[in-house]
């Protein structure tokens, strides 16, 4: 389309299937003439259908459970031994948390299951640029996007942990992102994306609704997984050089939002 990613290398995790942000990440990354890696937790390409990607996108698959430091060394080493070289874009598209995939009420957590919440959607952030940075792994001037949601700054009931998790994750962006900055010029940036009917999105309760209120509350109507993909590529073009340690909204508006005509058509009923 544009060659935006030509020459760039680069690894994707979290492709499940054909509606995760990720997978639609890898397309649109292939079509700018990337080349890259994928991964997903083991457990996930036994039940994904991620080869067909990988087929589909002329690559390999690398099993990593992202909150592994070991996992993640063989990540790297694969990665460039398969692309030749260091990595110049990281998509973490990672998120997971046992307490709302099992409802349990926000004042009735299991507080293990909260640890791990952190650790797979939050701190596997820091642990893919820690090592990633350990390894020399990266390339001057790469790019490294993490996909966020507003939950962060706002409340949104049956979120539960994820909420704290996405906190996390947007704060880890600064504070690494000003480490990779000073040392190579890398940026690290959060997308805050709209709700999006995937895996991960419709497992929390009610996610059909959060959908539609964000639909009516956006001027611009909700981004889709495919917009969001879009938006991730020119983060890993050069014409974003100087965009880092920020959360950005992508969102069709939903954040700068009090209430629109349609949710107040629609308490007037
Ligand atoms: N869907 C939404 O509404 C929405 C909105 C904003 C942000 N996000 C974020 O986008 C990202 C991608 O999610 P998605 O909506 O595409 O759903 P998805 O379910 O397709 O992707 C989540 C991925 O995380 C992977 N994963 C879980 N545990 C892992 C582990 N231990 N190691 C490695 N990978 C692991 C899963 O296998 C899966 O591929 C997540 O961070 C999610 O929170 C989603």
């Amino acid at each position: 389309m544009y060659n935006l990613l030509k020459g760039k290398r680069g690894i994707i995790t979290g492709a499940l299937d054909e509606n995760s942000i990720a997978w639609r990440v890898a397309l649109k990354a292939k079509e700018e003439g990337a080349t890259f890696t994928l991964t997903n937790a083991p457990i996930a390409l036994r039940m994904g259908k991620i080869k067909q990607l990988a087929d589909e996108c002329n690559t390999i698959v690398i099993p990593a459970d992202a909150t592994l430091v070991e996992d993640i060394e063989k990540l790297y080493q694969q990665s460039m031994e398969h692309l030749g070289g260091k990595i110049d874009f990281l998509l973490h598209s990672i998120g997971m948390s046992p307490n709302v995939r099992k409802d349990r009420p926000y004042n009735d957590l299991n507080y293990d299951w909260f640890l791990k919440t952190l650790d797979i959607s939050a701190l596997s952030f820091h642990k893919l640029m820690q090592v990633g940075e350990k390894a020399d792994a990266l390339n001057e001037k790469a790019s490294i996007v993490a996909l966020s949601y507003i939950a962060a700054q706002r409340t949104f009931p049956d979120y539960g942990d994820m909420a704290q998790a996405k906190a996390m994750l947007e704060s880890i962006a600064r504070s690494y992102g000003y480490k990779l900055g000073k040392s190579k010029k890398i940026r690290v940036n959060t997308i805050s994306q709209s709700p999006t009917p995937t895996t991960a999105g419709t497992g929390i309760s009610g996610f059909d609704v959060f959908l539609e209120y964000a639909e009516k509350m956006s001027p611009l109507g909700n981004a889709t997984a495919d917009d969001c993909a879009n938006y991730v590529i020119t983060l890993f073009s050069d014409l974003t050089e100087k965009v880092t340690m920020q959360n950005l909204y992508h969102d069709g508006g939903f954040s700068a939002m009090g209430i629109s005509e349609e949710i107040v058509a629609q308490f007037g009923k």
